[in-house]
This record gives C-alpha cells, structure tokens and sequence, in this order.
C-alpha cells in the first residue's frame, strides 16, 4: 500500500489565493489592505529564512508588511516599547515575534504584552484560554494549519485517537487542544512518555513534531493512519528531512504530509489567514 500524500503546497496556495481576494475585495469596498508586523531579533539562519519568507507571503497576498530586524543585542525594554507601539498604533493589524528569542530575552513576557487581537501566532495566554474553553479567536498557525489539511483527507475526524508527539507551546499542546475541539480523542506523548512506539500503533491520526529527524518509524504505525509531519530537521548534507522516516512509512500510512512540501507551508499560510481575520475585525 502507498499513502496518499497531502499536498501543504496545493492546499496552502489555496489559501494565499483566498487571503489575497480578501485583501482585494476590501480594497474594492475602500478598506485598507491588512497589515502585518515581523519583528526578528538577531540573525538566527532559520529564523532568517522563516522571516523572510512571511514577508514575501505578504507582499503576494497584498497584504503590507512592516519588517522590524533587531539586533541581538536589543534589551527586553526596547523589545517591550516596539510591542507597545504596534499595539497603539491602528494601522496595524497583526505582530509576529519570532521564536526562538536570544537568551536574555523572556519571551513570555513578550508573547504577553501583545494585544490579544493582534497576536496572529495565537500565543499570548489569552488566546490559548479561547481555545481551551472551545471559543478559539486567534488561533496558532501550525495547529491551525494542521487541522485544514486534516480536512482536506475528508475523514470524519470524530471519535479517531490522535497522537501528538511533541508538547511544546507552539506546536504540540495547541494542536492537541485543536484535536480534542474536533472531537478527537487525544494522546499527547513527550520525552517521559512510556512505549512511544505502541501509543502510536493505537493512533488513527499521528502528528510528530518533535525536531528530531526521522525519528517516527513505520513499525510503529497504524496501517492506514494519518500522519502529519511537522518537523522541518536540516541535516548535516543540507537536506531537510522531517520527524517521521517518509521513505517507509510512506507505504504503511494510509494518508502522509512531505517535508518539505507539507505543514510548513500551511504555517506561512494561515498567518497570512490570522492576519486577514485580525484585520477584519480590527477595522471591519
Ligand atoms: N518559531 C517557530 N515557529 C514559529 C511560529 O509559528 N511563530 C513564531 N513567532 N516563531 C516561530
């Protein structure tokens, strides 16, 4: 058997094409376009290229980018009064901080003096509460993005058992939040999880995102799971592989995401998607 592969590609372009009509049908009623602001500190190289490539989004969904590239060693009181001012200022709509954060930095309380409404990552505590309670307003993109291309498999997501590996705050304690709202029955697994390899033999739907490469094996799937990698691991070649072994599970799972080519364009996406709601809700 060979899985079918969900395409991040296809369906994120989909979803720039959507954001950008948006963005036009605004214009078209003599609303300003959206605006988003990417603020990085330091030059970490992913980072650097996550950035830029949030910013070329925006330019090609016509929404305005406001790029703020600090330097390393810019003081958590200079980070806090740029905040501060993206909040007060109404042309703005969305402010994206990108992690990881230098050291000296506390980033949580950076993540939490961003207004809640323009917060597009879905991070300040506020936001994660929404979800929680089941009245999720901005929601966190990689989560987010998860669950659109879930939809796209058409499988009745009620009653599966989803894995999540990984509980970070970015990616896997939101997205374990997101399963349970689609009424998933969720198992979260960390670095303490007992028998990794048989909680995921139970799983109807996997999702890894640990940073490890190839780290999810075939044995341990489910034939017929869905199986969503968010890893984006770069190995010492300068390939980029994901956190499951794609070559073999690619032919136990029965539906699988690529890497590259899957859930990393679908973050880059539904931040343009936030930004696009921050907006119209900020100035309808
Ligand atoms: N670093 C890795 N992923 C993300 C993300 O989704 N948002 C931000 N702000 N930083 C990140």
């Amino acid at each position: 058997m060979s899985a079918t592969i969900i395409s991040g590609k296809v369906v994120s372009e989909s979803i720039l094409h959507s954001v950008a009509d948006r963005v036009k049908a605004r214009q078209a009623a003599g609303k300003r376009a959206p605006a988003l602001a990417v603020v990085l500190v330091g030059q970490d190289p992913a980072s650097t290229i996550y950035v830029r490539n949030k910013r070329l989004k925006c330019e090609a969904t016509g929404i305005r980018s406001l790029s703020y590239d600090l330097p390393e060693t810019t003081t958590q009181d200079e980070l806090m009064a740029l905040v501060k001012q993206l909040n007060e200022d109404p042309s703005v709509d969305g402010i994206l901080v990108q992690l990881p954060l230098p050291k000296h930095l506390d980033a949580n309380a950076i993540i939490e003096a961003i207004h809640p409404e323009k917060d597009v990552d879905g991070f300040h505590p506020y936001n994660i509460g929404r979800l929680v309670l089941k009245m999720p307003l901005l929601r966190p993109c990689t989560p987010r993005g998860v669950m659109t291309l879930l939809e796209t498999t058409g499988v009745d997501l009620k009653g599966k058992h989803a894995v999540v590996i990984g509980a970070s705050n970015i990616v896997g304690r939101p997205q374990a939040l997101e399963l349970l709202l689609a009424r998933c029955t969720v198992t979260v697994c960390h670095s303490a999880t007992y028998d990794l390899p048989g909680l995921v033999r139970q799983a109807d739907i996997v999702v890894a995102g640990v940073g490890r490469p190839h780290f999810v094996k075939a044995e341990w799937l489910k034939p017929g799971a869905i199986v969503i990698d968010v890893g984006i691991n770069r190995l010492d070649d300068g390939k980029v592989v994901g956190d499951v072994d794609f070559e073999a599970a690619k032919d136990v799972a029965g539906w699988i995401t690529p890497v590259p080519g899957g859930v990393g364009l679908m973050t880059v996406a539904t931040l343009l998607q936030n930004t696009a709601d921050a907006c119209d809700r900020l100035a309808p």
